[in-house]
């Protein structure tokens, strides 16, 4: 690679592969595309590659997830990340990130993150992609894409590219803050392709203004908490925030919860509350339920639920029914989310390019030879916790293997 460059594309006007898009996928895809001797230009329209791998993780990025399997994946089609999961795993991508040298941690449920920055995961791709002498272009809009007998001709604020294969690899709408477009998936229909709906997921709650009238003094507050919707559950920790709630395990939900629909929460999942309770009553029956609760559970929380239950009282006044309502109010806490924070603060898309329309072995559109779509763009989305970026690597990988 000659180095990444803004400005115009006067090397080669012609490649083999063109690649939009520089994130996790695109450039995975040049790394492996330009193995094969392949002649690539990878093009993206911010002023740096993989923006998105820079600010994840908390700016450590959490690379992959050593559990990754295709049951973390959600699509209108799951069966369709086995291939290029089982093909480039988890474990191939941490052996790339062992021969350059970057020291990582698991933090919690298999997820990998680097010890120091997620900048080392930038510049091992960069690197990489200079290795094999991949051409990065930076600060470049792609501005028309027409279909040719070889293959495809791009108009770009730069200048004008053709190739004989192009990979989409734009990413989904999420973070627009940071140019998210739903670029990928118009190209993908102006190509005849099926988009399956998209909408913001991994994404914190929000709830109505009364709701919150009750529940922001709380924000700030977090639990260990097991979040159900429907038949999905998730047990990680629960944020109150000032507009509804967040933490992993309601981003974790987000991706299967909609409009309309009911969350149960159980804050003390797995404790026998109702028996707590007994127990201390036994013991002290003239203590109140929120210092009972308080033992288990944030002070504020434990004086929010005695007070939404109206028994503040002594614990030696409660009836069962009352101290089945106190169980009932923390391990069973039925609430209607009343939106979420959508795109603007959304860790990835739900939905994208159907895989109806895709070769799962490769990427391609089935009905339009040498276009491929990696990455977010597809409809194809991970769990929190390393699996989107290993989706990226394994579909990047993948459609390198054959672009
Ligand atoms: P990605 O978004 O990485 O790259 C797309 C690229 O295309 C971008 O560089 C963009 O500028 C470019 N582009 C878009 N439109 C274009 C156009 N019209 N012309 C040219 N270029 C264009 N996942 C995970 O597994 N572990 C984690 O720790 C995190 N953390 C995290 C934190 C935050 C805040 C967010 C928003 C997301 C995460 N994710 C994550 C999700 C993860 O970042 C995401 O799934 C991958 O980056 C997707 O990789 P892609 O390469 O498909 O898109």
């Amino acid at each position: 690679m000659s180095g990444s460059r803004a400005g115009t594309i006067n090397l080669m006007q012609s490649y083999d592969v063109v690649i939009i898009g520089a994130g996790a996928a695109g450039m995975m895809c040049a790394v492996e595309t330009a193995k094969r001797g392949r002649s690539v230009l990878i093009l993206d329209h911010a002023a740096a590659p993989g923006e998105k791998i820079r600010i994840s993780g908390g700016g450590r990025c959490n690379f992959t997830n050593i559990h990754a399997s295709p049951k973390n994946f959600i699509s209108r089609n799951p069966h369709f990340c086995i291939s290029a999961l089982s093909r480039y795993t988890q474990r191939d991508f941490i052996a790339l990130v062992e021969r350059h040298g970057i020291a990582y941690h698991e933090k919690t449920l298999g997820q990998l993150f680097c010890d120091g920055s997620a900048r080392q995961i930038i510049d091992m791709l960069v690197s990489e992609m200079r290795g094999r002498g991949a051409e990065l272009v930076l600060s470049t809009r792609v501005e028309a894409i027409g279909r040719t007998e070889e293959g495809f001709e791009l108009a770009l604020s730069t200048g004008s590219v053709s190739c004989q294969s192009l990979v989409v690899a734009c990413g989904g709408k999420s973070i627009p803050k940071m140019g998210a477009t739903g670029f990928g998936y118009e190209l993908a229909e102006r190509f005849g392709l099926a988009v399956v709906e998209t909408r913001p997921a991994l994404v914190p709650l929000t709830f109505d203004a009364k709701t919150l009238e009750r529940l922001s003094p709380l924000a700030g507050n977090a639990v260990d908490a097991e979040i159900a919707c429907g038949k999905t559950r998730f047990s990680e920790a629960m944020l109150f925030t000032h507009r509804g709630v967040s933490g992993p395990s309601i981003l974790q939900i987000s991706s299967y919860w909609r409009e309309g629909d009911e969350i149960r929460i159980a804050m003390l999942p797995g404790t026998d509350v109702a028996e707590l309770i007994r127990a201390a009553r036994r013991g002290n029956g003239r203590q109140g339920v929120q210092t009972v609760l308080a033992n288990h559970l944030p002070k504020r929380l434990a004086q929010a639920i005695a007070e939404r239950t109206g028994l503040d009282g002594n614990l030696a006044d409660l009836s069962e029914a009352q101290i089945k309502a106190v169980e009932a109010a923390v391990n069973d806490w039925r609430i209607k989310p009343a939106g979420s924070e959508g795109y603007r603060t959304a860790e990835v898309t739900l939905g994208g390019v159907d895989t109806n329309g895709l070769d799962q072995k490769t990427m391609q559109a089935k009905l339009v030879p040498g276009l491929f779509f990696i990455g977010e763009v597809v409809d194809v989305t991970g769990w929190l916790g390393g699996y989107n970026f290993q989706w990226a690597w394994s579909s990047g990988w993948a459609a390198g293997q054959a672009c």
